[in-house]
């Protein structure tokens, strides 16, 4: 008997000791020390792709801008803020978000039919809505709204098989949850802001980027941005990650103040990079004056324009991440279409002079040329910005001997001098024949001087 008693208490200590010893946890890679090399081979999917789509979708397109009758001014999706609506009024948008006519396959072939190559997605914008079924809120289209159905899940399945990549924005600032505030901050973090990345990173494939913003709230530190940053690279390695998630950024002009600052790329909002860089970087930019849809907003720029804008950035070593803001009922507006519709056209014919190119070390020559270079430094694109008439003439750029220079879309030699004092001229096709309505590229065998 007293052996028994004996025995039975050795193997409950051992159980509680079993139970009470900690299990070490893997220690996590620190990925803010990466090398050069990785890093870049880890970039180069997103340096080649040039053109992603930025989807701002949520509870804000049902009120679509207008709130009491009154139109309110800024971003759609920041109504609830702009126009102080109380967490239950807003609410009451979210039961009715109902987007019967949301077609995934018909999104995401929108997206590649404009030569698109990525589409970042708002999982959450700043109002705190999910789009994917989360396991840590009720507040998510699948457990709120009517409408019940996964969006990101039927994004990514779509974007698999068309062969896009998928990527998230994801807001750090929370206006609907009640401990994303001063006081409970670490509380919201880790036991909600955290497991839901989790989840968008583990549920739908295996996404791009992860586009944070709202993280010039007080509660947000670099230390925490490094943090998180940690966390996501040890549960996806390859992930790219924006600046955002840090707080590094310069204010719009959206580079970081300098290298220490976590992030993979700088985010410039509305605006494109005044020279060009080394860092990477990604402009952001909409169509109208709204991300999110707003009924009243028709100030679109035109497709010669955005056309301008993609050559611009990516001359200067940039991405162009364009943005659409679909309909309550899940509808991408016409306006948008039509104009993406119009750059597909252009990069059908022009997008070897975009897709994988290098910086030249002068990317323009004047405001109407603009250079960029193949991955393998033997064929440089000159971007012909506004048409110059019969002859168009190029100082830095010397050709091969003997080669011949081509307008992309257009299959006839066109003759060419070289003088070292006139630099470089060049007989343009007549206009009538041009293979574009604007910005036309020459490729030319050469080198800069
Ligand atoms: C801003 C806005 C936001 C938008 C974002 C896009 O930070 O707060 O509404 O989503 O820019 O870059």
């Amino acid at each position: 008997m007293k052996k028994n008693l004996l025995t039975l208490s050795l193997i409950s200590t051992l159980i509680i000791s079993m139970i009470s010893c900690k299990q070490k946890p893997t220690p996590l890679t620190d990925y803010t020390k990466e090398s050069k090399d990785s890093y870049e081979a880890r970039m180069k999917w997103w340096n080649d792709a040039r053109f992603g789509m930025f989807i701002h979708w949520g509870v804000y397109s049902v009120p679509a801008g207008i709130y009491n009758g009154n139109e309110v001014k800024g971003g759609g999706e920041w109504i609830m803020n702009r126009a102080k609506i109380p967490i239950p009024e807003y609410e009451k948008f979210g039961k009715e978000f109902n987007p019967v006519k949301f077609d995934a396959a018909e999104w995401v072939r929108i997206a590649k039919d404009a030569g698109m190559k990525y589409i970042v997605i708002t999982s959450k914008h700043h109002d705190g809505f999910g789009l994917w079924n989360s396991k840590v809120s009720k507040y998510d289209i699948v457990d709120f709204s009517p409408y019940r159905k996964d969006v990101l899940k039927m994004l990514s399945d779509e974007c698999a098989k068309q062969g896009i990549t998928l990527c998230f924005y994801h807001s750090i600032m929370d206006w609907h949850h009640p401990d994303a505030n001063a006081e409970n901050w670490a509380k919201y973090r880790e036991n909600y802001l955290k497991p839901q990345l989790k989840e968008l990173l583990t549920g739908y494939g295996k996404p791009g980027v992860l586009w944070f913003d709202g993280e010039w709230i007080k509660e947000w530190t670099e230390d925490q941005g490094k943090d998180i940053y940690n966390y996501l690279r040890n549960i996806q390695p390859d992930l790219i990650i924006n600046n955002r998630v840090g707080k590094g950024r310069k204010g719009m002009q959206g580079m970081n103040k300098d290298t220490s600052f976590v992030g993979d790329f700088g985010t410039p909002e509305q605006e494109i990079l005044s020279t060009s860089s080394s860092m990477a970087w990604e402009s952001c930019m909409t169509m109208n004056n709204t991300w999110g849809f707003k009924t009243n907003d028709t100030n679109w720029k035109s497709s010669e324009n955005l056309i301008k804008n993609l050559v611009d950035i990516v001359s200067k070593g940039g991405n162009f991440l364009l943005n659409v803001g679909p309909t309550s009922e899940g509808l991408i507006p016409a306006a948008s279409v039509e104009r993406l519709k119009e750059m597909g056209k252009w990069i059908k014919v022009n997008g070897e002079a975009i897709y994988g190119v290098r910086q030249l070390k002068s990317y323009k020559e004047g405001d109407d040329l603009r250079f960029t270079i193949s991955a393998d430094g033997k064929l440089i694109n000159a971007f012909i910005m506004n048409w110059p008439g019969k002859q168009l003439n190029i100082k830095q750029i010397k050709p091969n001997d003997g080669s011949k220079i081509r307008m992309t879309g257009y299959d006839i030699d066109l003759k060419w001098n070289y003088d070292v004092e006139k630099g470089l001229t060049i007989e343009l096709p007549d206009q009538a024949n041009l293979p574009c309505k604007f910005v036309w590229v020459l490729k030319i065998e050469g080198a800069e001087i």
